[in-house]
């Protein structure tokens, strides 16, 4: 990989991510496997993603720039507000960046950014680039929003039981559906920040999807046949896929700090799939009841779990629970998670189906348990227990909650149940076609390398 990026091109691409956990980590991947296909790249954080740059290796392939999206530390703001200062304070900081480089040996040739982005389109076309957004979500999440987008699925959804049936998907019931389409009035500007992603995209040289041939096909053709898609996933670190290919390099771009050494040596004391992981990402906030039912299921599992806690979620836990614990279970703020679901000794994953960690689990062949929370997560979960039948997913009680008792049912039922081969089957093929896709001459390879060809001849 080292040697192939001696020959780059003069080709500057600069790459803008969401200032979100979830949405850095596929971009700094997207950016690595650009820089391997002869591109200059220039991966542009905005400020609020307050990074360290402290791990951050010298001779990285991919440089770190940052610009202003006006966040300012400790002053409240609403998410309509937050939303509203990104968006004006990124298109004038990001011009001001494009302006820079014009009198530099590297003046940016083409734009990609993140798709909940799309006022950066329009920045890039008045500063005279082409420009492509990333989808950090999956295709079938997103084509859901296009129907609502389209009109061809009218919201309100009336409140009863819902069956939705739309082109290139399983049927749909309304706890399938992503939360804002079924609930678009809680969250109004993040209701708008998705349905946005649709806008622009005639403007898009190229529409850059994180996924992959034979995940969702159906629903890939069906986008494919309104706008130039290409699947260009799983983002994940190709040393986890195959080995022959490039280091997992830290860019410094967490958001949160994990204690890698200690996940990883109290792995290393356990027996082989012999531990659920157990992480709900880095946004959702599990509510205090909540919480102790997951702290008294995984404790009533007898099974050994390595549960993240962030930081701002410890306090929920039961008051005797640390204690309780003893060497069966480990509770940790953050963890290397790519890390921990590739380390043998994890059998499931306890997961909130957020996109990444999605594509993770079946990108490392570990069985799942669907706990989805909202936004695109309930989709993801559809997917993981019907379509590709690699995981369960929790029952949710009519308080809304998952009980302690169905967590641990969950849990051994990935784990010990009679289904546990036919899951761990499935996984594993996909597994393979993860590996396949992004392998040299594979399907997602192909897309890098026709989007690199394009570019670099344009
Ligand atoms: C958000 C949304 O919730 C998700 O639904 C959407 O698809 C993307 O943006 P998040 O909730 O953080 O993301 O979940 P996810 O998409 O799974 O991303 C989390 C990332 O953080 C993953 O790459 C995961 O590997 C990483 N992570 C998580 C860690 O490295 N350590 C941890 O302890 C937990």
């Amino acid at each position: 990989m080292e040697k192939e990026q001696r020959g780059a091109s003069k080709t500057h691409v600069l790459l803008v991510p969401f200032p979100l956990q979830g949405h850095i980590n596929p971009m700094i991947q997207l950016s690595k496997r650009l820089a391997s296909k002869r591109l200059k790249i220039t991966l542009v954080s905005t400020s609020s993603a307050r990074i360290s740059m402290e791990g951050r290796e010298a001779d990285s392939p991919v440089e770190v720039n940052f610009i202003s999206d006006g966040y300012q530390e400790g002053k409240a703001e609403t998410m309509d507000e937050a939303l509203e200062r990104i968006e004006t304070e990124t298109s004038l900081s990001l011009a001001k960046l494009i302006e820079d480089l014009k009198t530099t040996e590297y003046p940016a040739k083409f734009l990609i950014y993140d798709s909940i982005m799309p006022w950066m389109m329009n920045v890039a076309l008045a500063q005279g680039l082409e420009g492509a957004p990333f989808f950090t979500q999956s295709c079938a999440a997103t084509a859901i929003y296009a129907h609502v987008h389209q009109g061809t699925l009218k919201l309100p959804l009336p409140l009863e039981e819902t069956q939705v049936m739309l082109p290139g998907m399983p049927e749909l019931r309304s706890n399938d559906l992503p939360s804002l389409v079924y609930d678009p009035c809680s969250y109004p500007a993040l209701h708008k920040l998705l349905l946005g992603q649709l806008l622009n995209l005639h403007k898009a040289s190229f529409l850059l999807w994180n996924t992959f041939d034979g995940l969702e096909d159906e629903v890939v053709s069906w986008m494919a046949r309104q706008w130039p898609i290409k699947p260009v996933g799983p983002t994940i670190p190709s040393i986890y896929l195959d080995k022959r290919l490039e280091d997992d390099i830290d860019y410094g771009l967490n958001l949160f700090k994990s204690n890698s050494d200690a996940c990883l040596k109290w792995l290393d004391s356990k027996g082989i799939g012999s531990v659920v992981y157990v992480s709900f990402g880095s946004l959702a906030t599990v509510g205090a009841e909540q919480m102790e039912e997951v702290a008294w299921g995984l404790k009533n599992s007898n099974i050994n779990f390595l549960w993240v806690v962030r930081e701002s979620e410890v306090k929920k836990l039961p008051t005797s629970f640390l204690e309780e614990i003893t060497e069966r279970g480990l509770v940790v703020s953050w963890s290397p998670q790519l890390q921990v679901l590739a380390h043998k000794s994890v059998g499931c994953f306890v997961t909130h189906c957020g996109w990444n960690s999605v594509l993770e689990a079946l990108s490392l062949g570990v069985p799942m348990v669907a706990m989805p929370y909202w936004v695109d997560q309930p989709t993801n979960a559809k997917f993981v227990k019907d379509v590709w039948q690699v995981g369960v997913r929790v029952q949710v009680n009519e308080k809304g909650l998952v009980e302690k008792e169905e967590i641990a049912r969950c849990i051994k039922e990935v784990m010990e149940g009679e289904r546990r081969l036919e899951m761990k089957r499935n996984s594993e093929r996909l597994k393979e076609m993860a590996r396949e896709a992004v392998d040299k001459g594979g399907s997602s390879d192909k897309n890098i390398e026709e989007f690199v060809r394009k570019l670099i001849h344009n």
